[in-house]
């Protein structure tokens, strides 16, 4: 197999940092590479004590505490990639937009985007503002050099549209889908303001050194197919393409998504990944094995024993069926209680069972 002349004699230092963006791009790798969607967060003691003294977004907009939660939490994990710590939010300050996090009700946006004049106040030429995010980047790049993959993000536009319309989370997205029915022009226009923002937040995030831009579209399976297709599809290309000029692997990832999947991989993305209720190697058929694949073990199954967790985990790993282009993931974030041990020894199972490229099927 040509990549393992290629490597042939490099120290397995050097090789660790890019077997995560190789397998984004489907090309062979000695071993599964693993991270997981949260890593950083308030089931790490580290993070709860930063968090005692600082806010979330005190933490986002200050370089030297988002690149010390980042690096903590992947040299904790022994993990092949660390994602950037920040919010999804953001970039709607800059856009105009004043958001805050309440305890256990997550984010609030104090005055959501309602009318077709809402959506033209949107400013889209302050991206500038978001430079703590691209700084801290650069800090955990500097940190780490080619040893790990380095992930900045952002939000997907019909994610992003439905916390600036909702106001938060939201059950049924009835605000949001009253504006994209009724008011398709104000709904483009809020969606190409997006755009506008959120590729050169990711610009800056590429020059900053990240590796790979994962983009969250979470909230995206509250759409059927057809209004994904009518509403969402076009602006999520556009961003995804928009990225890939710059250099980059991009990362495509949604919540109940099974539905979408094919159309999701039609933007274009190198990468989909995919929620956990879905088992993936069905989930891989539907995205097509011209794309890699990131997930998806269920992130409950950290509570369980040991047994039953390695049990899972070779579940996922045999779905993949040695293909190139598997990261392991789980299939959404990992929740607060979850056992720091459990995320270890995930890692420690995908490290030892997880071995592909090297006499993988192809
Ligand atoms: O390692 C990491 O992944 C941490 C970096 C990170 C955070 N938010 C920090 C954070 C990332 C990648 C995000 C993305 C994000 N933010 C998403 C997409 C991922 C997903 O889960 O689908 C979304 C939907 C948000 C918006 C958001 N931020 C919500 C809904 C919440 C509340 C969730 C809760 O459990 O309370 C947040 C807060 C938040 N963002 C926390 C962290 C670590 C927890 C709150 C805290 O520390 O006070």
């Amino acid at each position: 197999m040509e990549n393992l002349k290629e490597n042939e004699g490099v120290p397995e230092t050097i090789l660790d940092g890019s077997r995560f963006v190789r397998a984004c791009l489907r090309k062979p790798v000695d071993r599964t590479p693993v991270w997981f969607l949260r890593q950083a967060g308030r089931y790490m003691q580290e993070y709860r004590e930063v968090r005692q003294h600082h806010t979330l977004v005190e933490i986002c907009k200050q370089p030297d505490l988002a690149a010390e939660v980042t690096i903590t939490a992947a040299e904790k994990l022994g993990v092949d990639a660390a994602i950037i710590f920040a919010d999804l939010l953001l970039p709607l300050e800059p856009m105009g937009l004043d958001f805050e996090f309440q305890a256990g009700e997550g984010p609030v946006v104090h005055r959501p985007v309602r009318t077709a004049e809402d959506v033209r106040a949107l400013k889209t030429d302050r991206a500038d503002q978001l430079e703590y995010v691209a700084l801290a980047i650069q800090k955990v790049a500097t940190h780490f050099k080619d040893r790990l993959g380095i992930i900045g993000f952002c939000g997907a536009p019909y994610t992003l549209a439905s916390y600036m319309i909702e106001g938060g989370g939201s059950r049924n997205y009835i605000e949001t889908k009253k504006l994209m029915y009724r008011d398709t022009a104000s709904w483009r226009l809020l969606l190409d303001k997006i755009v506008t923002v959120l590729t050169a937040y990711c610009r800056q995030q590429v020059q900053a050194g990240a590796d790979v831009i994962q983009i969250f579209d979470s909230w995206v399976g509250s759409l059927g197919l057809s209004d994904y297709r009518d509403y969402a599809f076009e602006a999520s290309k556009r961003l995804v393409r928009a990225v890939q000029a710059m250099g980059v692997p991009v990362i495509y990832f949604g919540v109940e998504t099974a539905g979408l999947l094919g159309e999701m991989a039609a933007t274009g993305a190198d990468v989909i990944g995919l929620d956990w209720r879905e088992p993936l190697d069905e989930g891989w058929r539907a995205v097509g094995y011209a794309h890699a694949v990131q997930g998806n073990l269920d992130p409950i199954t950290l509570f369980a024993p040991l047994e039953v967790l390695e049990l899972r985990v070779k579940e996922v790993l045999r779905s993949a069926a040695g293909r190139p282009g598997h990261i392991f993931n789980l299939g959404h974030g990992i929740v607060p209680e979850t056992p720091v041990e459990h995320v270890q020894a995930v890692v420690k199972m995908v490290r030892e069972y997880g071995k592909q490229g090297v006499g993988s099927r192809e």
